[in-house]
């Protein structure tokens, strides 16, 4: 066995896997309304091309494996998908992030297939709040599949929330209430430039630390929890029980010197960091009858080349040219 360590010793054993580029929602910072033009259908991986790349990954070092998207659950076949990642001989961990609009009738059928973890992403609890933001009058679905997901046994279940100024910062005590009351762990996520609009402003953004002492203020004791190791969201305590809170900093407070990641979009390309502007191909390999070692060298060298941190911070950044519902976030 190899393993994917980078110019600077930073072993990869994550793997985030967009299983499509399509969503049901759209949510402001990361779509425009009328949607995006689609990755045509011939560019998209067969199930047995992506399963080949993440047979040949968790073989090599990769322990846990995160389907994603734009909305995973949008991929007719990914019930079987799970099955055949989470049966692979290593027992890699399989977890999904959905906006948990299918989950009502999948999250069942997904906890059988051996999915181990499920992140949903809720910015709202306000009806009217969550159609502004997705464009779709849905919170009903999205609270029935956080539902399905707790009844389905998947836990911790995870709530993914992007607060936006104006719109929703607000919340985020109410949030956190709810969150704590119905057993699921929050953590809130900086919002970053990867929107198609390219609308992100840095002087916009609600900060972790504008997050942190909001729900200070709301009257939550927030203590940092030690052990953070790879994990993106810091984890705060909260009220002195066993209830936790994350905050995901990307952007004030980056990650990138322990980040395990890597990503393949839905059209084969491998990806060493959410924001390089540089992919290499698989699928043109993969299609032309490339074998397990010239994949795994491909694979590799995106690997070595992954830069030593985003460089949002840098007067010289530029916003990768995928979108974040085309990466897989
Ligand atoms: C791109 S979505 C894909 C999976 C699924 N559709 C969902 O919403 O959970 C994954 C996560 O990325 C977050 N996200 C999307 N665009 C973002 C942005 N510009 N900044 C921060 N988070 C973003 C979403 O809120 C969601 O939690
Ligand atoms: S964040 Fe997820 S649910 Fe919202 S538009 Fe993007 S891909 Fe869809």
């Amino acid at each position: 066995m190899t393993s994917f360590v980078d110019g600077f010793g930073r072993t990869h054993t994550d793997l985030r896997v967009s299983l499509t580029d399509r969503c049901s929602l759209r949510c402001t910072y990361c779509m425009p309304a009328e949607g995006l033009q689609w990755l045509p259908g011939d560019q998209l991986l067969t199930t047995p091309e992506l399963l080949r790349l993440i047979g040949l990954a968790v073989g090599n070092g990769v322990d846990t494996v995160r389907l994603t998207g734009g909305e995973p659950l949008l991929r007719p076949d990914v019930v079987d998908i799970v099955r055949s990642i989470a049966g692979l001989p290593q027992r890699p961990e399989v977890s999904l992030t959905t906006n948990g609009l299918r989950l009502p009738g999948l999250a069942a059928p997904l906890a059988d297939a051996g999915l181990r973890r499920v992140n949903i992403s809720l910015d709202t609890l306000d009806r009217e709040t969550f159609t502004r933001l997705t464009h779709r009058d849905r919170l009903v679905d999205t609270l029935a599949g956080i539902a399905a997901a707790k009844a389905a046994g998947l836990y911790p279940v995870k709530v993914n929330t992007v607060l936006l100024r104006g719109v929703n910062e607000h919340e985020a005590p109410s949030l956190l209430r709810w969150a704590l009351a119905e057993g699921l762990s929050l953590r809130f996520i900086e919002q970053m430039p990867l929107d198609p609009q390219h609308g992100w402003r840095r002087e916009q953004m609600v900060t972790g630390d504008e997050i942190r002492r909001r729900l200070q203020s709301a009257g939550f004791e927030l203590v940092v929890l030690p052990g953070r190791g790879s994990a993106p969201a810091q984890e705060y305590a909260v009220d002195g029980g066993t209830a936790t809170v994350g905050i995901v900093a990307s952007v004030t407070a980056p990650f990138c010197g322990d980040c395990n990641r890597l990503r393949v979009t839905a059209d084969g390309q491998l990806r060493n960091c959410l924001f390089a502007r540089a992919e290499t191909d698989l699928r043109i390999p993969l299609r032309s009858g490339a074998g397990d070692d010239v994949l795994l060298r491909l694979m590799r060298l995106e690997v070595a080349r992954k830069a030593a941190a985003h460089g949002i911070g840098d007067p010289a950044f530029v916003q990768p040219q995928r979108p974040m519902s085309a990466i897989g976030g």
